[in-house]
């Protein structure tokens, strides 16, 4: 539908996203792709109000579906201030999360209904899709584990290990029921070995332009 593509990275806590983000940005601009990178929650002035909400620690009585409404209110004004426009404009979108975060987070870590979801994708999103997703897979324990080193934790990632290990089975399974736009990513081996794995995906989308 739209010239640019629009690509999601995903990935449990401490799966390494934003090295391999980073490395994501120096190969599109070095094939010379004229791309945009945000993130989710967040992205546009107002969705970033609504992330520091969802994140901060304090906020202990922020129910389960609010949870979930508030990441789909970040994600219209996403899509309706930046997204969108850029992808008429013919750029690439990378975005640092997209809904497939709400499935394994709301839908597989606190347990609301997958149906709940897809409403809101539909109401919010109409019929677009990102067109990859390159989900950065990493064995909870290990994730966990390098997110307890970089010290300071957020609302999120106080949770119980359980919640985690829900939350990468629900990425698995998605990735499963949707293998035309996933991309899984082992980033257990040594971070030469992660990059070269994600070459191989990324000149697959730049070549497929
Ligand atoms: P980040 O740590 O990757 O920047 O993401 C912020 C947190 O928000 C992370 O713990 C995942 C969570 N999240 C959801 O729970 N649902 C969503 O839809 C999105 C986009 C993020």
């Amino acid at each position: 539908m739209y010239k640019g593509k629009f690509i999601t990275i995903e990935g449990s806590e401490g799966a390494g996203k934003s090295t391999n983000i980073e490395y994501i940005q120096n190969y599109l601009q070095q094939q010379g792709i004229d791309f945009i990178a945000t993130r989710e929650p967040g992205g546009t002035p107002v969705a970033e109000k609504i992330r520091d909400l969802l994140l901060d620690k304090s906020n202990t009585s922020l129910c389960d579906d609010a949870e979930l409404l508030l990441m789909f209110a970040a994600r219209a004004q996403h899509l309706n201030e930046l997204i969108l426009p850029a992808l008429e404009a013919g750029k690439w979108v990378i975005s640092d999360r997209f809904t497939d975060a709400s499935y394994a987070y709301q839908g597989g870590g606190r347990g609301l209904s997958w149906k709940k979801i897809e409403q809101l994708e539909h109401w919010v999103q109409g019929s677009l899709r990102p067109d990859a997703t390159i989900l950065l897979d990493i064995p909870v324990e290990l994730g966990m584990e390098r997110v307890r080193q970089r010290g300071e934790t957020d609302r999120f990632e106080e949770q119980k290990m359980s919640f985690f290990n829900r939350i990468r089975d629900a990425y698995l399974k998605l990735a499963e029921e949707n293998p035309q736009r996933f991309y899984i990513i082992d980033t257990q081996p040594a971070i030469e070995e992660v990059y070269q794995q994600l070459e191989q995906v990324l000149s697959k989308l730049v070549a497929n332009v």
